[in-house]
């Protein structure tokens, strides 16, 4: 099934799908060249070399780009998901630049070339260029990280003298998950010294949420004990981190006995986590000087929260797990018919908890739906197929799509559309599919 709308295009010259391409991408690369070139080492003559090369072919791959050139093969790097990609590009984009292709197939196909012409190296295979960025902003979050771990312990340890509602927490922690995928930090709640949190913010942050499904979610949720709970995660760092917070007490609770971690098997969207994200966050968490600012209690906390996650992992209670599809060109419309066994595998979840905004577009297929049409109906057959998952999206909004919202709430928001990009409003949307 294909929807019954167009899909953004960065051929449309007001929207931030053309900005994007124009600037943003390029920006993006240079990013990545810029990060090679610094680990550039004369000691190292053959890896200098490659490294010389790789810089010179993403530069090219911005000139393609700038000239508007039309999308050419991507060079075979012994991957398996190369079939599929040139499948893809012949059957539908043969013709087609990067400006008329539509926006989620062109940038989709942006980060399968930049892994391409890293994969196809000796000495910088197993690169990520965007690692540095990844790095440099997981620091700057130290404070909201420490906080989060006392609040965690808090609200799981049996000592504790703050009770507080399952439903209450499960909002919380759902909400701390959204903004961990805002590009700004600011919008996360707070917590008071008192560990309580910080109601002004709270409910200031609230009000950015256009739709909050997250009551139907818990309902949905807690009629079950010992139920499976998938993340189909988005960023690493702090969003992961965010996302670990609420697994864990998800776990915790008794209402959920697997946790299925679903990561990008390539970097990806520069910072979608990957299993060396994943690996690296607990890593640095325990780590003693990563956080050069932390005190020993911090420290001792961090390394607590650690040691029970690593322990989850050992006891299968968290599943980390990666699939093509998730890296591929393909919108979820078409996720039970091109990655079959993992729609066969989800469908044992008791919800599928897709995160962050390039997740949203693929849910929705990209298109340019009107902001009212209700959410099931933008993610067809992932709300009305026979198996149709039970799923939840938490996105704060990247790009110029928002679907669900309720008449009159687009015009309240002003003609000027940056709010759907800004990332400063977010959408919780549920659905409980057909199980
Ligand atoms: O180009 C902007 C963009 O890359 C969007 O295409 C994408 O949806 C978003 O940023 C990435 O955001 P997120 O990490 O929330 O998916
Ligand atoms: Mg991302």
């Amino acid at each position: 099934a294909n929807p019954p709308r167009p899909a953004l295009r960065a051929a449309d010259k007001e929207t931030f799908a053309h900005f994007t391409a124009r600037h943003r991408w390029r920006d993006i690369i240079k990013k990545a060249i810029d990060n090679i070139c610094d680990l550039l080492n004369s000691s190292e003559i053959d890896k200098n070399e490659e490294g010389k090369k790789i810089m010179a072919s993403m530069e090219e791959l911005i000139n393609q780009i700038q000239r508007n050139d039309q999308l050419i093969q991507i060079e075979d790097d012994g991957r398996s998901d190369i079939v599929i990609w040139t499948n893809v590009l012949n059957t539908y984009f043969k013709d087609e630049n990067w400006f008329t292709a539509t926006w989620l197939f062109a940038e989709s196909y942006l980060y399968r070339r930049i892994i391409s012409i890293i994969t196809n190296t000796k000495h910088w295979k197993n690169y990520d260029p965007y690692f540095r960025q990844k790095e440099e902003a997981f620091k700057f979050s130290f404070t909201e990280i420490f906080e989060f771990s006392k609040r965690i312990d808090e609200l799981i340890s049996s000592s504790s003298k703050i009770k507080i509602d399952d439903n209450i927490i499960f909002y919380e922690l759902a909400q701390i998950s959204l903004w961990g995928n805002a590009t700004d930090l600011s919008m996360l709640p707070n917590f008071g010294n008192d560990g309580n949190i910080e109601t002004k913010r709270f409910e200031e942050s609230k009000k950015n949420i256009l739709v909050n499904d997250l009551e139907k979610a818990w309902k949905w949720l807690s009629k079950f004990s010992n139920a499976r709970v998938d993340f189909v995660l988005d960023n690493a760092g702090f969003e992961l981190y965010s996302d670990l917070i609420f697994s864990d007490w998800l776990i915790q609770s008794g209402y959920v006995s697997e946790v299925y971690l679903h990561v990008k098997s390539f970097p990806w969207f520069v910072s979608d986590t990957t299993l060396d994200d994943f690996d690296w966050l607990l890593k640095t968490l325990k780590s003693n000087d990563f956080f050069s600012s932390a005190s020993e209690i911090e420290k001792s906390s961090l390394k607590k929260l650690v040691d029970r996650w690593e322990s989850y992992i050992t006891n299968s209670k968290w599943i980390i797990t990666s699939d093509f599809f998730w890296t591929s060109p393909y919108s979820f419309w078409h996720l039970e018919e091109k990655a079959p066994e993992l729609y066969i595998d989800l469908c044992k979840s008791h919800l599928v908890i897709f995160k962050g905004d390039l997740n949203y577009r693929k849910l929705v297929y990209d298109c340019k739906w009107e902001t009212t049409t209700p959410f099931k109906e933008a993610i067809g057959p992932l709300a009305n197929s026979k198996n149709a998952l039970p799923l939840l999206s938490l996105r704060t909004g990247k790009s110029d799509l928002f679907v669900g919202l309720d008449e009159g709430v687009e015009e309240r928001l002003g003609p000027d559309k940056s709010w759907m990009y800004s990332g400063k409003y977010a959408v919780i949307q549920f659905s409980e599919g057909n199980k």
